[in-house]
């Protein structure tokens, strides 16, 4: 245990706030507010795993409500925090949940899927740590497929070359050699063989899990989902796996063999323990459109209610409790959660006070202005011209876009979220693809090299029309 929680603190080490907001820049323009704010709430977990053990379990995560208009940013800032982190991080709408009682998903389910995803995350990990033994196991085992070992040799070490058998090259006699000896030679060769690349066309017959087509749905008693139990799952390991034979190419046959090879090197059992510890000390919770479970103050009943009811449901979790998952207890303790809603209807007062108060730092997002569009259409690492610029490029075809046709897409953007509806920088998506269609269209095609350049005159040419005409626009836009 103490080996894991090192691990995720030294994870975590290098990023300081300033740097975790730097990093942030990389992909999210502007919202400087609530980039700080969740680099202190990341840094605060780090220096909390560093406090002293008496006062490490006393210090709580700041939870933060992002409160912004659509399409700001809101959650790209905590899925990019969950990369930085490297942290588990689910994202759920809270909408789907309904309350206890109801039909619909347990508000718990959040915390089981983020185990999920934890453990998911750490055998990918340990399926990298093991890549290079488990590589040199496929390599022996296809070579036994290709050249069988004689069946006294199989008792041996299969692993590895033999030292004595290859490196006596002088002394090799093929009249006087045992069949073993020349067994393990030809073996030897193909190991090599193997290792240059030289087979990889090559095909060979290997066992593969029959897929479970005709696997019926079983449906378990009521409560059985809230265990985290599957029976299907509990079923499953009962009865034997059914392999079948496929002929395959051995290139395509390592990667199959690859997971079987990873699969039986890594640790299941401390995978399950570091996940566990993960999730508890760096979970990261997003929980999106908040403010629609945010009943108006009306005490009429109907859906207020429920939604009151679905709130109620969450206090436990985020102020911390326990929750059984299938593969252990997870305590929410230390979980982070970031709540985000558009809030134009309710309020964040609108939400029940106890729930309120577990969420103290609010940070307002700013609506994305003409000048903030052009940033974004430009600046990030993952900017939307980069993106069309790389997908072109897999064509052969170099995309160029000149500043003025990217200041009028810009200006055509926060145009049309003032006059038609604010969607924020997803309007740039919808832009973008209307200019860019009759080009995407063309290529390959008619165009199949060369360089595009997009300007002004190009960019009003495929817009004008649209942007002119409301009716359009608030179609195709
Ligand atoms: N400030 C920004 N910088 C860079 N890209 C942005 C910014 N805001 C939004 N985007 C881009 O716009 C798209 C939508 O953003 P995002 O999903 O974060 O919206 P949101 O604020 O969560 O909206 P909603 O309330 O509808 O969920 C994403 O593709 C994102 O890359
Ligand atoms: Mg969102």
């Amino acid at each position: 245990m103490a080996d894991s929680t090192k691990l995720l603190a030294n994870e975590l080490d290098n990023l300081t706030p300033q740097q975790i907001v730097a990093a942030l820049d990389e992909f999210i323009i502007g919202q400087n507010a609530a980039k700080k704010s969740v680099a202190i709430a990341l840094r605060n977990r780090w220096r909390r795993m560093n406090a002293g053990e008496g006062i490490r379990d006393e210090i709580l995560p700041n939870n933060i409500i992002l409160i912004g208009p659509t399409g700001v940013g809101k959650t790209e800032i905590a899925r990019r925090l969950a990369k930085l982190a490297r942290a588990p991080f689910i994202k759920v709408e809270a909408t789907k949940f309904t309350e206890v009682g109801y039909v619909g998903r347990d508000v718990e389910s959040m915390i089981r899927d983020l185990t999920e995803i934890g453990i998911g995350m750490v055998k990918q990990e340990m399926r990298d740590n093991v890549k290079p033994r488990a590589e040199e196991m496929v390599e022996e085992r296809i070579l036994d497929i290709l050249i069988p070992p004689l069946p006294k040799k199989r008792k041996k070490s299969v692993y590895g070359s033999n030292p004595a058998l290859s490196s006596n090259d002088a002394g090799f006699n093929p009249s006087t050699a045992s069949d073993e000896e020349l067994n393990e030679r030809t073996r030897e060769k193909f190991r090599q063989k193997l290792k240059n690349g030289e087979l990889e066309e090559r095909e060979i017959e290997i066992d593969v899990k029959a897929s479970s087509g005709q696997t019926m749905q079983i449906f378990g008693p009521q409560g059985m989902e809230e265990m985290g139990m599957n029976l299907q799952d509990m079923l499953g390991n009962l009865m034997p796996q059914k392999t079948k034979k496929r002929k395959v190419k051995i290139k395509d046959a390592r990667q199959h063999l690859f997971q079987e090879e990873a699969e039986k090197l890594i640790d299941h059992e401390s995978a399950v323990q570091i996940a566990l510890e993960r999730v508890q000390s760096t979970g990261i919770v997003f929980l999106d459109e908040i403010d629609k479970i945010a009943g108006s103050s009306s005490k009429s009943g109907g859906p207020d209610v429920s939604r009151q009811g679905v709130q109620r449901d969450l206090l436990p979790i985020v102020e911390g409790s326990t929750v059984t998952t299938k593969y252990g207890m997870v305590k929410t303790d230390h979980i982070l959660f970031v709540a985000s809603g558009a809030f134009n209807v309710a309020k964040p007062s609108d939400l029940i006070p106890e729930l309120q108060g577990r969420f103290p730092i609010r940070v307002e997002m700013d609506s994305l202005t003409e000048e903030n569009f052009y940033q974004i259409l430009t600046a990030p690492k993952n900017a939307l011209t980069i993106q069309y610029a790389a997908m072109l490029g897999s064509e052969g075809i170099t995309l160029k876009f000149t500043k003025d046709a990217l200041r009028e897409i810009a200006k055509i953007a926060a145009d049309v979220n003032r006059d038609v509806e604010n969607i924020g920088a997803r309007r740039l998506h919808t832009i973008m693809s209307t200019v860019l269609e009759e080009l995407l269209y063309s290529v390959p095609d008619d165009i199949s090299e060369g360089t595009i350049n997009i300007d002004r005159a190009y960019v009003s040419k495929q817009l004008d029309q649209i942007v002119t005409n409301k009716d359009l626009s608030q179609f195709i836009l």
